[in-house]
């Protein structure tokens, strides 16, 4: 296996072939299926919302390298005047900085320096984006999902419902079938905005939200709510989770919020965060009773290994968005696009790939075959009753 594991890393540098999670599970009998929204997908590692899913070409280029799933851009909500309660995130911005950034302890990430928001071009071309993603779901070329900021009220005053009716009727429509998924952001610039230093206030959008989508929605929706970071400690994050119960999906979490620089960023810090508060989560499974909604895992995803971590605390897949975007004399692959590299690298690399990685939890007798293979979502089924 080792020695196949190296071969396949050495030739899959020239051209990864689309279909990497056959062949995993021919030569490896090793089956990735993972899960995003209820939809079942042929491996755990999709892209998360941003500056890599505003258009058509990158989609294509997604769904050609084999991409599991890829979040649209957030796009702000209007109502049908086209009033965007939440205009001040529709802003325009396009540098970018692909930065290290060290943690406390000295080790070394990557982050994104960006100054931007949500998508700052009209709803009808973001609609024309959605139907191209359509096109491409339908085909069973790549799972797209769109992602919306909606209307966050204060306390006390109501939602804007016109907002989430007319955004989410028009999401519907462009769609077409039933069920629309649709991923709600809370964003790391949200946490750093005066809206967000109210615990309350908060914890009743995470409440609230999934509740007035359902309602806006003329067919059936999923919904998957990616909840930030919020500039408390763990133990809130940790509350955010018990008050978000109405969402079909959790995104855990997004990016934190450097107040001093007014950025929000990502790298060892935020995975080593969102591990610790998933942990707990996990140990003490959810306050109050029934159904909990499945976990997509984000933040630092970098190797095969650190998808297994997500992973072993519930999270039935992954979004990235920094690790398709280093320079690329980071990745071992000398052939194809950002987004072929980066699978080719967390699938095989004989060190800390995803192969290698579920190989050795088997010798350490923390995941067992059955029927002969190896199951990645066994890793999730098991999350909550640790060995
Ligand atoms: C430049 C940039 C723009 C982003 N824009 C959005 C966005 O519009 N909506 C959203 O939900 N997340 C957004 N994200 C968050 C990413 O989807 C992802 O959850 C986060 O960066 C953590 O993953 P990573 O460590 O792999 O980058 C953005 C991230 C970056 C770096």
């Amino acid at each position: 296996m080792r020695a196949h594991l190296e071969h396949d890393f050495e030739r899959f540098k020239r051209e990864l072939p689309r279909d990497f999670a056959a062949h995993v599970r021919e030569a490896y009998r090793i089956d990735l299926s993972a899960r995003y929204l209820g939809e079942t997908l042929p491996h755990p590692v999709g892209k998360g919302s941003g500056q890599l899913s505003l258009n058509a070409g990158q989609l294509e280029d997604d769904a050609t390298a084999g991409l599991a799933f890829a979040v649209l851009k957030t796009v702000i909500a209007e109502d049908d005047t086209g009033t965007q309660t939440m205009a001040a995130w529709a802003i325009h911005e396009t540098k970018m900085t692909v930065e290290r950034r060290p943690a406390a302890d000295g080790r070394v990430g990557w982050t994104v320096t960006w100054k931007g928001r949500g998508w700052d071009k009209t709803l009808d071309e973001y609609l024309a984006l959605v139907q191209g993603g359509r096109d491409l779901t339908r085909a069973g070329r790549l799972l797209v999902v769109p992602s919306v900021k909606y209307h966050l009220p204060r306390l006390g005053e109501p939602f804007r419902d016109a907002e989430y009716r007319h955004t989410t009727g028009r999401l519907a429509a462009a769609w077409g079938d039933a069920p629309l998924l649709v991923e709600k952001d809370f964003s790391p610039t949200l946490a750093g905005d005066a809206l967000a230093q109210d615990r309350a206030q908060i914890l009743r959008w995470l409440a609230e939200v999934p509740a007035r989508i359902r309602a806006a929605s003329p067919i059936p929706v999923r919904i998957a709510v990616k909840v930030m970071n919020a500039r408390f400690d763990a133990r809130f994050q940790r509350a955010m989770l018990d008050a978000a119960q109405g969402a079909d999906t959790l995104v855990v979490f997004n990016r934190l919020f450097d107040a001093e620089r007014a950025v929000a960023y990502g790298g060892w810090e935020l995975s080593d965060r969102n591990l610790a508060v998933l942990d707990q989560y996990a140990d003490h499974g959810v306050s109050g009773a029934g159904h909990s909604p499945s976990l997509v895992g984000t933040g630092n995803v970098c190797s095969g290994r650190m998808v297994l971590e997500y992973a072993r605390r519930g999270c039935e897949s992954v979004a990235l968005h920094t690790f398709f975007q280093l320079p690329l004399s980071y990745y071992p692959a000398t052939h194809g696009s950002r987004t072929q590299r980066a699978l080719h690298a967390l699938v095989f690399a004989p060190g800390d790939g995803l192969i290698a990685g579920m190989l050795e939890l088997e010798t350490e007798g923390r995941l067992a075959r059955r029927d002969g293979e190896l199951h990645f979502l066994d890793l999730v089924a098991h999350a909550y009753h640790p060995s």
